[in-house]
């Protein structure tokens, strides 16, 4: 470290965020660290301080430390998770912050980071293939979505609709909508953007930004970014990315997805571009290890499930799925084995790395066993006795029979189940959650008998989970009452529509891949079939509407980027299923013998999860 360049002592009344940024561009040209006066953080705890990231070609790539000087604290987690934490709070600074200059010449430069990332076309499986029409169109829809930021692609917008005169957050990059983007983007051998928008959004993550003077926890990734012009005076301007956490989201939604699909993309391009190094930098890692602390922070569960808001997914507005979504589960799930296996296991991590494998144990036996549904289940709840008190309680989360909603009943096949859409004391949502099972089968959450049994639902149920256009996001739709008291009477999700149940078709990228692990890519053809014959023509939709989802969505979007890339990428995995084989994971045996429970050691008490084990091998 070099020596201390700037002492400053900032007003006590929080700076508005536009000042802030001009603040801050003073130490544009050679973008400082910055630290609090006086405490000390330990060196790969860097966090980003400013309220924008500007667009500073020679911006060094380390990640500056974000903190203000007071709020500022050390915390050791409880549950085996020994890492300091830095707790941020913005505004009111009114202790001095020291502000050094560090240089590292190990570490690129941002400029560097976008160097080109050729992929060898010829490793993705080298078939020459005819694009079809609406193929050719759709990859120039997303070329043009692409949004650059200080001349570098870095994301795609969520949609580009000419006639929509009120796009709201639309015209933003967001997370989740950019993975599609990304694997057609990595699919087809263009490495760049993806790798832009991996450094560009970890650089977001942790901003200061309040919702009412309370930060959210350091880690959290933002729902969305944009890029914005700025001026700088009469003469200057300068481009700033500035993101979204939710604190202006309608609802003000905690993206909790955000983080969790960054993990997942950000193996998904080192697979696919067999360019490693990326995940190896001591930022990147530290950008793992803060999602990853934030989700296995301890609280007040029971379950190790992660307990989350209404609308924290790609499901962003009141639907009924605060608790223990499974969308958000099998999305954590995923996102463990991939800080699993990306995260260089030294003294600094090893016990994150433990925490991470016992979490994954006991995550895939609570969604495995306590999730599922079938005909026999079923009937098992159907005949519970409730109000039992003891440890070895079959009906252990108290659920009276009652709840059991009468379409399930006629609507269960003999052959085939589902994973639940929440489980709570006393209550299981039994709506079916397309997303969730999906991404359950790819990333082998659910054991592989559960997986088959997944498929066999979908195809004994075509006609209402694809019917005319794949995919309903969640099935059956919540109507009367349920949709009064639970959507709030919300406009946009009457029944049949938007989140709903209506059908998404960005949704077919997650069905193709979990048909293709499962060795079913027919399954997958058809409804790319399916959606083929209408995409185009009806003008890429955001959704549909009706049961059969007949109809474009009332308030769709057209041009939607993620309706797009999801058609494009299930095409491309189609073709390419070699490189489709690196983006899901088979069963992990030796996750079935993690039991950090103690029971078996004692004697005592039998530990369920090791009859479960029976079960999958
Ligand atoms: C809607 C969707 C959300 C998506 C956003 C941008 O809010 O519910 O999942 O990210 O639009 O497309």
């Amino acid at each position: 470290m070099s020596g201390i360049h700037v002492l400053r002592k900032f007003s006590t009344k929080p700076a508005s965020r536009f000042r802030r940024s001009l603040f801050f561009s003073t130490f544009s040209k050679d973008l400082p660290r910055v630290r609090p006066y006086s405490s000390s953080i330990s060196n790969h705890h860097k966090f980003f301080f400013s309220s924008h990231i500007w667009c500073f070609r020679q911006l060094p790539d380390w990640v500056s430390q974000k903190t203000t000087s007071i709020g500022v604290s050390v915390r050791h987690f409880s549950n085996s998770v020994e890492t300091e934490k830095i707790h941020v709070q913005t505004g009111l600074n009114s202790n001095p912050l020291v502000i050094e200059r560090i240089h590292n010449k190990d570490q690129e430069t941002l400029g560097e980071s976008v160097s080109r990332v050729e992929i060898n076309v010829e490793t993705l499986g080298g078939k020459v293939r005819e694009e079809s029409e609406a193929e050719k169109e759709a990859w120039r829809i997303l070329e043009d979505a692409v949004v650059r930021y200080c001349g570098s692609p870095v994301g795609t917008v969520a949609a580009n609709d000419p006639g929509d005169k009120l796009p709201l957050n639309y015209d933003q990059v967001f997370i989740r909508d950019f993975v599609p983007s990304a694997l057609a983007f990595l699919l087809k051998g263009q490495g760049d953007i993806v790798r832009n928008f991996l450094l560009h959004t970890l650089q977001l993550q942790s901003w200061e930004k309040t919702v009412d003077c309370y930060s959210p926890g350091q880690g959290l990734m933002p729902a969305s970014f944009k890029v914005r012009t700025v001026a700088l005076d009469d003469n200057t301007t300068e481009e700033v990315l500035d993101p979204d956490f939710g604190e202006s989201a309608i609802g003000r939604v905690a993206p909790v997805d955000s983080g969790l699909w960054w993990i997942i993309l950000l193996r998904a391009y080192g697979k696919l571009t067999g360019d490693f190094s990326l995940q190896e930098r001591i930022d990147v890692q530290t950008g793992i290890k803060l999602i990853m602390n934030l989700c296995l922070a301890d609280g007040f569960d029971m379950f190790p499930t992660l307990l989350v808001t209404d609308g924290s997914c790609m499901i962003d507005r009141r639907m009924g799925i605060h608790g223990h979504p499974l969308e958000i589960q099998s999305l954590f799930y995923s996102a463990l084995i991939c800080s699993r296996e990306m995260l260089s296991v030294n003294d600094s991590s090893k016990n994150l790395v433990r925490a991470i494998n016992n979490r994954l144990s006991a995550l895939s036996f609570h969604i495995r066993e306590y999730y599922w549904v079938d005909i026999k289940k079923i009937n098992e709840i159907y005949r519970y006795k409730t109000e039992e008190y003891s440890t070895d309680a079959t009906n252990k989360f108290n659920i009276y029979p009652e709840q059991i909603p009468p379409w399930l009943m006629d609507w269960i096949p003999e052959q085939g189940g589902y994973l639940l859409g929440n489980l709570q004391p006393a209550h299981m949502d039994f709506r079916f959650f397309s997303l969730g099972n999906f991404w359950s089968v790819v990333s082998s959450l659910s054991t592989p008998k559960q997986n088959e049994a997944i498929l066999n639902l979908i195809e004994a149920k075509w006609d209402d989970i694809i019917g005319n256009m794949p995919l309903k996001i969640c099935y059956p739709a919540l109507e009367y009452d349920d949709w009064r008291i639970i959507t709030g009477s919300d406009p946009k999700n009457t029944p049949w529509s938007y989140h709903n149940s209506g059908s998404w078709p960005t949704l077919l990228w997650q069905f193709t891949l979990a048909c293709m692990k499962m060795g079913r890519p027919e399954l997958a053809e058809k409804a790319v079939a399916l959606a083929e014959k209408r995409l185009m023509a009806d003008r890429w939709p955001e959704y549909y509407d009706t049961r059969s989802g007949k109809f474009i969505g009332k308030q769709s979007r057209l041009y939607q980027t993620w309706t797009v890339a999801g058609y494009l990428t299930s095409k491309l995995l189609l073709a390419n299923p070699e490189m489709a084989s690196l983006l899901f994971w088979e069963e992990d045996y030796e996750l079935l013998d993690i039991c950090v429970c103690g029971l078996s050691k004692t004697g005592r008490k039998k530990c369920s999860r090791v009859a479960a084990k029976i079960h999958i091998r």
